[in-house]
């Protein structure tokens, strides 16, 4: 899916929560000053900021599809080698990091296959590959209530629970069939407090995603409906939203 939204809008609806993920995501990941990583997905930034603090920005590159994402990432974050790019076709030699990361992308990739086995091509042997995605299956996501009141509404809604690496195990799988060894998969747990219910509803109505497209293509009582049942899911606040998401990381063999 393209992200055709700007910097700001994204960080009001996903960057609030991806943030904290990043910051879970890159300490498991153990990144040392120095080390040659790779944020495949980067959007604006959220995981290159936790690999600038530990590996230095001149030790970063990352790569996005989205024009209006690289630029923000490169205006974020100088010294990080930003590119526009998919991971299905990663724009480096052979073996180039010691980590190659994605965080919230593999259920966007066109090719997930693919994308993984790129991410292991730029790799170094002995070097890590990992991914995360929201555990939507298991409704951990911090956009799962809004998906929950949306079925609840128009019954015929696709959610995002059929994406790839939304479930148990399957990042796992994926990483294994690209040969990656030493795989294994984690659950990462954010909490993040919104003091009203208007906090958390309000960036739904900024066109980011597929629940801000989903909520964008609905009519206006439909809408009404939704958020209707978001608050009755949620509460009028503060709310406290605990979130999680599976994240699998394999090496690639010497
Ligand atoms: C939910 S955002 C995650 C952004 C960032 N990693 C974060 O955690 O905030 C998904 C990102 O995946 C990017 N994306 C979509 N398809 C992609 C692909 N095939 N390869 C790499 N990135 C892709 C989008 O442009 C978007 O920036």
């Amino acid at each position: 899916m393209s992200f055709s939204v700007d910097a700001e809008a994204y960080d009001r609806f996903m960057g609030r929560y991806s943030s904290p993920l990043a910051a879970v995501f890159a300490a498991s990941l153990e990144v040392l000053p120095g080390q040659r990583v790779l944020d495949v997905g980067c959007g604006p930034g959220a995981f290159v900021s936790e690999l600038v603090s530990r590996a230095g920005a001149d030790s970063v590159a990352a790569v996005d599809p989205s024009p209006t994402f690289v630029e923000a990432a490169r205006r974020r974050y100088p010294g990080v080698d930003v590119r526009e790019a998919s991971a299905e076709a990663l724009p480096f030699p052979d073996q180039t990091f010691d980590v190659v990361g994605a965080q919230l992308v593999v259920h966007f990739m066109a090719d997930p296959v693919r994308g993984i086995a790129e991410m292991a091509r730029v790799a170094r042997p002995g070097g890590l590959v990992a991914a995360s995605v929201w555990d939507f299956v298991g409704g951990r996501a911090p956009v799962s209530p809004f998906w929950e009141a949306a079925a609840s509404v128009l019954p015929n809604i696709e959610g995002e629970s059929g994406l790839t690496g939304a479930g148990r195990g399957q990042l796992m799988s994926l990483l294994g069939s690209v040969g990656l060894i030493d795989v294994e998969e984690t659950v990462l747990e954010i909490s993040v407090r919104h003091e009203t219910f208007e906090e958390w509803w309000e960036p739904f109505t900024l066109g980011v995603g597929p629940a801000g497209a989903a909520a964008a293509s609905l009519g206006r009582a439909e809408l009404d409906a939704v958020r209707g049942r978001c608050r009755d899911l949620l509460g009028d606040g503060p709310i406290a939203l605990t979130a999680a998401a599976w994240a699998a990381r394999g090496r690639v063999s010497t």
